[in-house]
């Protein structure tokens, strides 16, 4: 594959970070000061105008952009490019006071004060046409500016509105998806239960917080709705800016596995992905490796959304954020780990939330590149600079992607599904924290680990892991079953296929749909331990595996059994098992296993599709990104002890030092080897 540079102006890997000058335009003297300790920064980019509306439009159709006209001039003149977000993630008092109907009602019906950002009605149609015309305004005065790198559409995307203009458009949603048929969407929501059968599609609220809860479809039909109402907002911006700029790329950022909003179905309007990444650093509750596997996991969604470019690293915080329950300062050392942990995993850019501390209101203390003191003479500066170097080092890095066999799914659908299913343990649920166990355990034998989902193509991998796959959308069963006919490593676990896309349970057998035939298993219990309750899985190859959580009771129709329980009245029956079927390999794990357990598992599904695995220390990550002809793997120490790796030969990118056998890394070091 051809490299696939981002911004071929850049010449590089991008440094920047979101710049507010409209809060600084009575101090001209820091602004120029700005520039230039952006340069000694190494920063070769500034995002610009996140909330800017009531800088650029003080009073409805008064507008005022000399001053971005004049700072964009100013940075392009240093070499340093703008993103320009639209600002549509907070409105002018003006607005909200003139038409109301801008901002959201809540859950339980009451609309909302004006103040705060990300709070706008998805559906008003005066909000977007007056962000149409302060979009149209900014084109017109900087859309052709030599600086403008990128689009950044509004900030962070959230939250639901349960006004009557947006309860109209899901009443009709609803009926477009249900053909019209109001008794298909009483037969698909199970409605008759508790007499709650709908009579027209008008008679449908929203799930408000004292009404309707207990209708499963409805809960999950609401949030498909709002990814769409947002998605379709989004898209009103993005058509703008389209037609009147085609050449300039576009993206937004996404905030994680944010529960709210299907992101995938966001991905496919935008060129490229960026995101936000706020690691509770030195949190007293896993340890320091954990959370940077975390990090990791969070990139791979990122990364895998548009796998064949590179993605971007919109936001991070240099010091500390002022938004987590106990806020810590990163220690010396961990910025950069974290910021060359983005590069390792497919960003070409490492981006700051925020370049300069304000000095009042809600985010005064966040970390930033430059605090209330005002010079770079700080720790935290020099640490953003010396980032600032090591990408300048690894220019040649820009543009390669990661190439996984290896793929994860993560389904949004099925956390949603997940978390209103009732009959596990709320508290023990934990379906992301299992996809980011299973994406850290495979992390841990050495591979590249995409994360997809279950629409995705499976054809680039030769083993996927799909942990917790509770429903079973159309066709995805009969994918599931190719790719192992094909010759594809596939393992399953626990409450995999009790529902389909509607949440109705399939019959006949979990997993449903077919899947039975594919693992050669039924399940027909599912017990849900206490906390502290365990079991035991013993292994016919003597490994043994502890189990927490919970542990399905299997019925086995043709697959080999690979371990068996140890306890409790389901002692001696299977609760792993494999089946050969077709080309390949279908494993079933039907208890909550640790991660040695499901490691030793791994390993073999790995050996059986001859992908190289390699021997890292616990919490050393290596990641490996590409082209036709260049090939860069990274090695981060992301534990606070020395480690050493065996087996590593060349020059480290960022230090010279030449490895010949065992390279050994300090904590938090990075090396990049050519
Ligand atoms: C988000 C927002 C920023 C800022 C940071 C603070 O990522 O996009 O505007 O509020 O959080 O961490
Ligand atoms: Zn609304």
């Amino acid at each position: 594959m051809e490299k696939k540079i981002l911004f071929p102006q850049l010449g590089g890997l991008m440094h920047g970070g979101d710049y507010n000058p409209e809060q600084w335009l009575d101090r001209p003297d820091i602004l120029k000061e700005d520039i230039r300790l952006m340069k000694e920064a190494g920063m070769n980019c500034a995002t610009l105008g996140v909330f800017a509306w009531s800088t650029y439009e003080p009073r409805e159709g008064e507008f005022h952009f000399e001053w971005l006209k004049d700072i964009m001039d100013r940075l392009y003149e240093n070499g340093i490019y703008t993103i320009l977000a639209t600002p549509s993630g907070a409105r002018p008092a003006w607005l909200d006071e003139k038409y109301p109907e801008s901002m959201r009602v809540d859950s339980y019906g009451v609309r909302a004060h004006h103040g705060v950002r990300h709070n706008h009605c998805m559906s008003a149609p005066i909000y977007r046409e007056k962000v149409s015309v302060i979009i149209n305004k900014m084109i017109d005065e900087v859309g052709s500016h030599p600086g403008l790198l990128m689009w950044h559409i509004s900030n962070e995307f959230g939250g639901e509105c349960f006004c009557p203009h947006c309860v109209a458009r899901f009443q009709n949603y609803l009926a477009e998806k249900f053909d019209h048929d109001i008794d298909k969407l009483n037969h698909d929501w199970w409605t008759v239960f508790w007499s709650h059968n709908y009579n027209d599609f008008s008679q449908i609220e929203p799930p408000y917080n004292n009404g309707e809860s207990s209708i499963m479809g409805l809960n999950l039909e609401w949030k498909r709705f709002t990814t769409w109402s947002m998605n379709d907002y989004m898209k009103s911006e993005i058509a703008i800016l389209r037609e009147r700029t085609p050449e300039i790329p576009i993206t937004t950022n996404f905030m994680k596995l944010y529960d709210g909003l299907d992101y995938r179905i966001m991905a496919k309007e935008l060129d490229v992905i960026s995101w936000d990444s706020y690691p509770r650093f030195h949190n007293d509750e896993e340890s320091f490796s954990d959370t940077l596997a975390e990090n990791a996991f969070d990139h791979a969604v990122m990364r895998s959304m548009k796998k064949n470019q590179p993605f971007m690293l919109m936001e991070s915080a240099p010091g500390l954020v002022n938004w987590h329950g106990y806020n810590k300062m990163k220690r010396p050392g961990v910025h950069k780990l974290a910021s060359l942990q983005a590069v390792a995993l497919g960003s070409d850019t490492v981006q700051y939330f925020q370049w300069r501390k304000g000095r009042g209101s809600s985010e005064q203390y966040h970390g930033a590149v430059l605090d209330h003191l005002g010079t770079s003479n700080t720790r935290v500066f020099r640490e953003v600079a010396e980032v600032g170097r090591d990408l300048k080092k690894l220019s040649d890095v820009c543009g390669t992607i990661i190439k996984s066999k290896v793929a994860v799914i993560f389904d949004w659908d099925t956390m949603w599904a997940i978390e209103d299913m009732r009959g596990m343990a709320q508290e023990t649920k934990n379906y992301p924290k299992t996809c980011i166990a299973t994406y850290r355990n495979l992390m841990e034998l050495g591979v590249d680990v995409d994360v997809i989902a279950c629409e995705d193509s499976f054809a680039d991998y030769k083993v996927i892991v799909a942990p917790m796959l509770y429903m079973l959308k159309p066709q995805i069963a009969d994918r599931l079953k190719s790719f192992v006919n094909d010759g594809g490593q596939l393992l399953a676990t626990y409450v995999t296929g009790y529902v389909d896309e509607n949440q109705l349970n399939f019959l006949g057998g979990f997993p449903g749909d077919g899947l039975k035939d594919l693992f050669g298993v039924i399940s027909e219990e599912l017990d849900t331990l206490y906390p502290a309750d365990c079991n035991q899985v013993n292994f016919v190859d003597g490994l043994t595996g502890q189990v927490h959580d919970y542990a399905e009771v299997l019925r086995i129709a043709d697959a080999e059994t690979l371990g068996t329980y140890q306890d409790d009245y389901y002692a001696g029956t299977p609760a792993v098992t494999k089946k050969v079927y077709g080309k390949g390999n279908a494993y079933y794990v039907a208890a909550r296993l640790d991660d040695a357990a499901m490691k030793h598992l791994f390993a073999q599904m790995l050996t059986n599709a001859d992908v190289a695995m390699r021997r890292l220390p616990k919490g050393v990550e290596c990641h490996t990104r590409q082209s036709d002809n260049q090939c860069y793997t990274f090695y981060l120490n992301c534990t606070q002890e020395t480690q050493t790796v065996e087996d590593v030969h060349g020059t480290d990118l960022l230090t010279g030092t030449v490895i010949n056998g065992v390279l050994t890394m300090d904590k938090y070091q990075v090396v990049v080897l050519a």
